[in-house]
């Protein structure tokens, strides 16, 4: 059936030809019509152009969206989302003054989710995720990616990624899997990291691909948890069955996560706080989305990455949520949006792109989603009435989502 959308007030991040990012000056232009229409077919974008040259539809709906805008819905290339309950005591304890790196420490953090995890039933950890799925829908997401990473055994991984592959089976939101089983040590590996990462590569690896359960392969490659030569053992492994590295790096310190992702060809290297010349200079001319995680760096007060001095090199910049329960509990890419401007100083344009196509690239998904573009998913976000592109970060509360179309339908929102 056709849809078409007429007398949309701008239509936003449209192509013509399909870029595969955006990336330096480029990232301050945001390709738009004013006045337009857009015409749905088979769940894709079939159409667009100026009121001017509307077509007619026979049979079909159309949606008359005066005073709205149609953006793309964002992807969100970083996420945990599947995970057992909530962590807000170690909220008091980062109040309070304790670091991310001193609550990890003490057993707490990641370790924390991991027990709550070993204990919660498939069936409990679907129905949690699932909550979260609806609850980013409704804020404009229309694809996710989502990590294990909370297993830390190979049974609890094999779950949620189950969980993961469940998720896409049932909801209309495009997802891609990423297995991480190196996020944490064990305790009982604390005195011997090798043998752990052992563990990853001899008996993890092969029982998810043995089920075709990730997509990608993640490492937190960082000060006090897997160091260079863990990574590059654990990315190898992956890439001999075809899971590509998307790595945690460079949140904590100079890890060398950034160097390490490029050279194993990752497709993102996420976090990004500890950036200087020598990361920038591996990221020039690779095939690696640079991807910053402001809603983290927000809630655990860090460092803003320097966005601007990557952009002013020439490269891309992606922004994702890193909804998890530790370090990110919101999934608000809007949010995220707003973060971008007020702490990393982009532009509306620069977040727009960055959440968009950038995070599309960051999960492997450019081709069908991330902009406005002829034979992409009609994935989509109509907005309220809004008085300007720049008000949807500017209005960093407000609810501006009134639709959502995934897959050329309307999806009901809570
Ligand atoms: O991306 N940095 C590592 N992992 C997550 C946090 C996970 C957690 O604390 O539960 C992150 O911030
Ligand atoms: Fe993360």
């Amino acid at each position: 059936m056709d849809t078409l959308i007429k007398n949309i007030k701008k239509l936003v991040q449209t192509e013509d030809v399909q870029r595969k990012w955006v990336a330096g000056k480029d990232m301050a232009k945001l390709p738009s019509i004013d006045n337009a229409w857009l015409l749905i077919k088979d769940g894709l974008i079939a159409d667009f152009g100026t009121m001017d040259n509307c077509p007619e539809v026979d049979e079909g709906t159309e949606l008359d969206v005066q005073g709205r805008m149609v953006l793309p819905s964002f992807c969100d290339s970083h996420t945990h989302i599947v995970y057992p309950g909530s962590r807000e005591i170690e909220y008091g304890d980062k109040i309070k003054g304790l670091s991310y790196e001193e609550i990890a420490k003490k057993g707490g953090g990641i370790l924390n989710s991991s027990k709550l995890l070993a204990e919660t039933s498939s069936d409990d950890l679907y129905e949690q995720a699932l909550e979260r799925i609806h609850e980013i829908i409704s804020f404009g997401t229309g694809a996710v990616e989502i990590k294990s990473g909370y297993g830390l055994d190979t049974e609890n991984e094999l779950k949620m990624l189950r969980v993961i592959r469940r998720l896409k089976e049932t909801t209309p939101i495009t997802i891609k899997a990423n297995f991480l089983g190196a996020h944490s040590i064990p305790m009982e590996y604390r005195n011997d990291q090798t043998k752990f990462v052992d563990k990853v590569i001899n008996e993890m690896i092969p029982a998810v691909a043995a089920e075709d359960l990730a997509d990608y392969i993640d490492v937190f490659c960082d000060n006090g948890f897997f160091t260079v030569e863990d990574t590059e053992r654990i990315l190898m492994a992956g890439m001999k069955y075809g899971m590509r590295g998307k790595i945690h790096a460079n949140e904590l310190d100079y890890s060398g996560g950034i160097q390490v992702g490029v050279k194993y060809n990752a497709l993102s290297v996420d976090h990004l706080e500890f950036v200087g010349p020598e990361e920038i200079k591996a990221l020039q001319g690779s095939e690696t989305m640079p991807t910053v995680l402001p809603g983290a760096a927000f809630f655990l007060n860090m460092k803003s990455s320097p966005v601007r001095d990557m952009m002013n090199a020439g490269l891309p910049v992606a922004l994702a949520s890193d909804y998890n329960p530790g370090s990110s509990p919101s999934g608000n890419m809007k949010f995220i949006m707003s973060l971008g401007c007020i702490n990393y100083k982009m532009t509306p344009e620069e977040v727009i792109n960055a959440t968009t196509l950038n995070t599309a690239y960051a999960m492997g998904v450019q081709d069908e989603l991330g902009s406005i573009a002829r034979g992409k998913k009609a994935n989509l976000i109509i907005t309220k009435p809004i008085p300007s592109v720049e008000f949807l970060p500017y209005a960093y509360t407000s609810h501006l989502v009134e639709q959502v179309i995934l897959n050329g339908e309307l999806v009901a929102l809570d």
